[in-house]
């Protein structure tokens, strides 16, 4: 027996329903919002990966070397991607530049539930804009998508590493400690933060005051702790400028400042951004985006860069999690035909229902009229029809509906018509 890859799935009819339905939910939200899908493909150069991040990425990814030599790698994500592509060939298009995508990203990362091998994301990056309401109207597209596919409980923070950047300068913090201290905030490991903070000398106060700023939501207090560094002090005038929109223009009141977002990628510069659903648990975050800078390192004419992805698994565990009836797709009807001779006219019936939209399933094992109507059952067909020789010799079929078990003669040339009533 073969097994399936660690970290990897299989997905059945049923679950690929719920997909496709989360899928196309999400489309239809990108498309209002005025972006266009665009695809990349499943491997790339390593390099374009290890170019930000460093060497020290590769072990979180799918690398390895193809025939002829090269280091390519399976994506672990799609930014760097889009931004390749839009160096390569996209340059030239009318600004802003609004890039969506759906697609399976590969990480070596340690499987649970929620965190998986390959897995799929919604995403989307805006180029060539950064005034604040593009900012906002990001966020809101974010917040929407999640809405709009039924999930209820979200958790929107909004962070900003310029600002967070100029807490660090004040609290004296060098590049070096700032390495050190980001990937713990990241993963909220608050005591941890403390104990490297005491290692280098901060006194307790000072630590106390520190951990308070990251995780406050009053944005007196952070503006407070800013005061003097010009920068950061007209990021934060920008920021509440995005919030303004947020609230005013998109009706989005329920998110919560946090400097504490710091995101584990290293192409993020300003704004960034996390939605949660906390009823996942331990994996609980859905998105993740913000403002980044990818196109000089990758040769591009600088411009501004934000984006956005949607855990497309995470967020139909959500739903799964808070009781989410999916809409369910059926079958239109089940033809029966009673014997074998029955059987080119119901294949015939068949065709010419198909060529109408109506979704059609026919007994292909000749198993009977009684066994059939039992798997019409199963498969939840809503309709069937019965082709037998007595109602055809009159040009008739006897439509049965499967929820009400009632079921009369139907003129063959109006079956299309009765069906689609
Ligand atoms: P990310 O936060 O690494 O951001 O991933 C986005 C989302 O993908 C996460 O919030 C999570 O829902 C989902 N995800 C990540 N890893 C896994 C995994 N192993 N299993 C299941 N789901 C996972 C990015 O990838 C950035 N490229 C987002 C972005 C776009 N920033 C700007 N533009």
């Amino acid at each position: 027996m073969f097994q399936i890859p660690r970290g990897t799935r299989d997905f059945t009819p049923k679950e690929m329903d719920k997909r496709r339905y989360v899928e196309e939910s999400m489309k239809k939200t990108f498309t209002t919002f005025g972006y266009r899908e665009i695809q990349t493909p499943l491997f790339e150069h390593l390099e374009l990966f290890t170019a930000k991040s460093g060497e020290g990425i590769v072990d979180e990814l799918y690398s390895f070397e193809d025939k002829s030599g090269r280091q390519l790698a399976l994506r672990p994500e799609l930014t760097a991607p889009v931004i390749r592509f839009y160096v390569d060939r996209l340059q030239m298009e009318p600004k802003p530049l609004k890039l969506c995508y759906f697609g399976n990203c590969f990480r070596y990362d340690r499987p649970q539930k929620g965190r998986y091998r390959e897995f799929w994301q919604a995403g989307c990056e805006i180029i060539g804009t950064n005034t604040a309401e593009a900012y906002a109207e990001l966020i809101a597209l974010a917040y929407y998508i999640l809405k709009n596919v039924g999930v209820q409980q979200i958790q929107l923070c909004i962070g900003n590493l310029t600002i967070l950047s100029s807490i660090f300068t004040q609290f004296h913090l060098s590049e070096e400690d700032q390495k050190k201290l980001t990937p713990l905030i990241d993963k909220a490991q608050y005591d941890e933060v403390s104990l490297v903070l005491e290692q280098l000398g901060v006194d307790q106060q000072k630590i106390h005051e520190f951990l308070d700023v990251l995780q406050t939501s009053d944005t007196k207090k952070i503006q407070q702790q800013i005061k003097g560094d010009a920068a950061a002090e007209k990021e934060f005038i920008f920021l509440e400028t995005v919030l303004d929109f947020l609230k005013h223009s998109f009706h989005i009141n329920d998110y919560q400042i946090k400097l504490s977002i710091v995101r584990g990628l290293d192409y993020y510069s300003g704004l960034v951004f996390e939605i949660d659903a906390p009823v996942l648990g331990a994996e609980k975050q859905l998105c993740g985006g913000g403002v980044y800078e990818l196109l000089s390192l990758f040769g591009g004419t600088p411009t501004s860069t934000a984006g956005f992805a949607i855990g497309f698994d995470r967020t139909i565990l959500a739903l799964e999690t808070e009781q989410f009836s999916f809409p369910s797709r059926h079958i239109d009807v089940y033809i029966i035909p009673v014997n074998e001779d029955m059987i080119p006219i119901a294949l015939e019936i068949a065709y010419d229902l198909r060529k109408e939209g109506i979704v059609v399933d026919i007994d292909l094992l000749r198993r009977g009229v009684g066994k059939s109507l039992k798997y019409a059952n199963s498969v939840q067909a809503t309709k069937a029809i019965l082709v037998g020789p007595k109602e055809l010799e009159k040009q008739a079929l006897t439509l049965r509906n499967l929820e009400t078990g009632e079921q009369h003669i139907v003129p063959r040339k109006k079956i299309v018509s009765t069906l689609q009533q």
